[in-house]
């Protein structure tokens, strides 16, 4: 990454858990002239087979003129036509390289991510304005100071470990932490081992991983030194109050203030967080709480208008640019102004709904729009679907996000066979896991699948996912306004298919 920002190319980091379709559709849609990869990726015990993914990529990538392989691992990569062994080459070149002069709104990378609709989107970031703005928000948010071992572990192809594992924390003169592995590999103290080993001074995660660590006695935790930590963060997703207090009293022992930090790709950096605060001001538990320097949010409601006061939920937005804000959709301004600035003019939208207390603080309530967030990767519903719907045997499908005490939501389809395909349904099922696998990355395939004779519709066509949300948490007691619905009877019909799945996977 640094080495592309030094000579003045734009980057775009993708996750090594995405399938090779995915990662061409995001080298093909930035053009890309280069992809570096290594041979292997190496990650809790499992080797990824990178070379043989980039391979099956650029095959349909007219544009990639070189692929530059790094030896990650001993087993040597085989070799094509476009292959260069970076390690090799480098070896030959000038250790000196002078820093290409750019402007300040200059293109810094792109980072792929998903909306309610359409493929993936190119999020565009600048030079001057990113790099202030995460630099900015390190050090207040998590109390950087010189000195300090900055822990974050999230993965770098993802806008935290673009943010806060190289950006910030290397701007401010860090000293960072690149994390290559999973929670519990080799075993579920390997976090605490690595704040003992590094004397971490901030360690910033996700609760999907503490909600998979707490599971395990506190012994693994306990038997490390963690005197080291000053500071301890969340981001991604909303942390459940048992996660925050077991990160906090046990991994913190109580005297590290938790920072829950709300943000997102589109955002650059922090844009609400409990701190910084006036010294020592309380923090309250899984709440982000206050925006910072800059941040002015507002809540809008079901007209969209602006809620005044306090004790009300909204539609998050955000009323002045920020240095950290994207800039642009690549290739597609038009879609950047009307995904983020039509739904409330004059506002940046974040998708997000939020709630602001009786004291003005900020709690997030979660997506507002057709995007889920498995295990923290964000997911649109209807990508789901574009790659469910391309298997013969089915016309149509509906995905809705379902709670998953350690993932948080995992995709839950619904899903419509042809007639003659009706008698095969467990084949079917299994192959629409591998599509979703090699259409998107092994985490979008849907955890369950409920096959129905039709979707609950309204009379002009829209499918209504609120329907589908009730029949599988089985709230259907109260199932609002069903006076749109083309044919009331479908909901019956799904309710008494819902019931004979549970049955079967209670069997099971
Ligand atoms: C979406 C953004 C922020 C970097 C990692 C995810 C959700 C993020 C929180 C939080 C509740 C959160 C939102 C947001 N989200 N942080 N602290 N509390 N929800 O970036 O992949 O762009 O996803 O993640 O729904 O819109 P992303």
């Amino acid at each position: 990454m640094l080495a592309c920002t030094r000579i003045g190319a734009v980057h775009t980091v993708v996750f090594a858990g995405f399938s090779s379709e995915a990662l061409a559709g995001r080298i093909q849609d930035a053009g890309c002239a280069a992809v570096l990869t290594c041979n292997e990726g190496v990650r809790g015990g499992r080797v990824i087979d990178l070379k043989s993914t980039v391979d099956a990529a650029v095959r349909s990538c007219p544009t990639v003129r070189h692929v530059f392989v790094s030896q990650r691992t001993d087993k040597p990569a085989v070799m094509g036509q476009l292959d260069v062994p970076l390690d090799q080459v480098m070896m030959s070149q000038s250790p000196a390289c002078p820093a290409e002069p750019l402007d300040s709104e200059d293109l810094l990378f792109l980072l792929y991510t998903s909306g309610s609709t359409g493929k993936p989107k190119g999020i565009v970031h600048t030079q001057a304005g990113y790099l202030l703005y995460t630099s900015m928000t390190h050090q207040y948010v998590f109390d950087y100071r010189d000195g300090d071992v900055f822990g974050c572990v999230a993965d770098v192809g993802w806008i935290t470990g673009h943010s806060y594992v190289v950006y910030g924390p290397l701007c401010n003169g860090a000293t960072t932490v690149l994390f290559e592995s999973t929670p519990v590999y080799p075993n579920p103290g390997r976090y605490w081992e690595t704040v003992q080993r590094l004397r971490i001074s901030q360690f910033y995660g996700a609760p999907t991983a503490l909600r998979l660590l707490l599971k395990f006695d506190n012994s693994w935790v306990k038997k490390y030194d963690r005197s080291s930590l000053r500071t301890l963060g969340s981001v991604g997703e909303p942390i459940n109050h048992e996660a925050w207090h077991w990160f906090h009293s046990v991994v913190g022992d109580g005297r590290c203030p938790l920072v829950d930090t709300w943000w997102q790709t589109e955002t650059g950096g922090v844009c609400i967080a409990p701190r910084p605060a006036d010294h020592g001001a309380p923090i309250i538990p899984a709440m982000a709480m206050r925006p910072f320097y800059g941040v002015q949010p507002v809540l809008m409601g079901e007209e969209g208008d602006p809620l005044p006061g306090n004790s009300v939920s909204g539609a998050l937005c955000i009323s002045e640019p920020w240095p950290g804000m994207a800039r642009s959709i690549y290739g597609d301004h038009q879609r950047f102004v009307d995904a983020y600035f039509k739904p409330f003019p004059g506002c940046y939208f974040t998708g997000d709904g939020a709630f602001r207390s009786e004291d003005g603080h900020y709690q997030i309530t979660g997506r507002m729009d057709d995007v889920i967030n498995v295990s923290g990767h964000r997911l649109g519903t209807a990508e789901i679907e574009d790659a469910l719907d391309e298997h013969p045997a089915v016309p149509e499908t509906a995905v809705i996000g379902y709670p998953h005490d350690i993932k948080g939501e995992v995709p839950f389809a619904f899903v419509v066979l042809k007639e003659d395909f009706g008698s095969a349904p467990l084949a079917v099922l299994q192959e629409l896991r591998e599509l979703v696998a090699t259409k998107i990355a092994k985490y979008a395939v849907p955890e369950h699948f409920l096959v129905v004779k039709r979707l609950p519709k309204t009379r002009s066509g829209k499918i209504m996912r609120r329907i589908l949300r009730k029949v599988a948490m089985e709230t259907t007691g109260d199932l609002g306004d069903v006076s749109t619905l083309d044919d009331p009877s479908v909901v019956k019909e799904i309710i008494e298919a819902h019931e004979l799945y549970r049955k079967q996977r209670g069997q099971e």
